[in-house]
């Protein structure tokens, strides 16, 4: 039989590494919860359920996934008449089950009545937490970005293409992005910017309607349609990408130049 010892400290670290690589950064409570215990014990309804028809198999099946309807979310997104409206309709959303794994909606940052909406991927644990985006590691640098051409968060709109954090970081699906869309949408018609930044490559291909890559693509100001509202869009990198990949930032800071350029051009500066 296998002996049970105490880990040391760089073992205990080893494992928190380890969480962490998983997807694992958030503790929800202090003490240990034993859920295998906990799920292999009949539930009150199953319970029931058993002693209403004995001869039913023991476990019930897991609720079926959540699939939500995008035709239902463009219906509901369609209904706002304000950005308000729009962040209370989203928090009694239940169809996309990015949400029950969040902490909390993000919703959006910065100035409504700005002319430049930035668009990004999804809420990091930090935007979770907060319930704010790029408010982490990768929003300290998209500030820095924007200082670096004289904005802030008083002239920008910031938005992500899901407003709930996918677990673990990953990237969201097209599956989850197509659902949200209507969202997004409603978001970009309501503030009306008159240029718009796409941040990373499932943003730009979110906007962009292409499967093109980022690498290729950024840096092109194109017309887009987001929802009704048509607008000049840029793509450019992600911050955590540069994070990564410090020698691109020479590429995004052609792009903020390109973007300051377009801002003075039609006097937004
Ligand atoms: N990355 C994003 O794309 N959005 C955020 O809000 C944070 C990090």
């Amino acid at each position: 039989m296998s002996q049970v010892r105490e880990l040391d400290k760089a073992e205990l670290l080893a494992v928190l590494d380890w969480y962490r690589a998983a997807g694992v950064d958030l503790a929800v409570g202090e003490d240990p919860v034993d859920r295998f215990a906990k799920s292999a014990a009949p539930q009150p309804a199953q319970q029931a359920r058993q002693a209403a028809t004995p001869n039913a198999p023991a476990r019930i099946p897991a609720t079926a996934a959540i699939t939500g309807d995008p035709s239902e979310a463009r219906r509901l997104a369609a209904t706002a008449q304000s950005l308000d409206e729009l962040r209370t309709i989203l928090e009694a959303y239940n169809g996309c089950s990015l949400k029950f794994r969040a902490t909390q909606l993000v919703f959006a940052d910065g100035n409504p009545e700005a002319k430049i909406v930035l668009i990004g991927e999804a809420p990091g644990a930090e935007e979770d937490r907060q319930g704010k985006p790029f408010v982490g590691r990768s929003g300290q640098l998209l500030d820095r970005m924007l200082g670096a051409i004289g904005l802030d968060r008083t002239k920008v709109f910031i938005v992500n293409t899901v407003p709930w954090r996918p677990p673990g970081n990953r990237t969201p699906t097209p599956e989850e992005m197509e659902l949200c869309l209507p969202f997004l949408n409603r978001q970009v018609e309501l503030v009306a910017p008159r240029l718009v930044m796409t941040l990373g490559g499932p943003a730009m291909q979110t906007v962009f309607k292409t499967t093109s890559g980022i690498i290729k693509m950024r840096g092109r100001w194109q017309d887009v349609s987001i929802g009704t509202h048509e607008v000049p869009a840029l793509p450019t990198l992600h911050p955590a990408y540069l994070l990564r990949n410090p020698a691109a930032k020479q590429q995004a800071w052609a792009d903020l130049l390109s973007l300051k350029m377009k801002m003075d051009s039609l006097g937004l500066s």
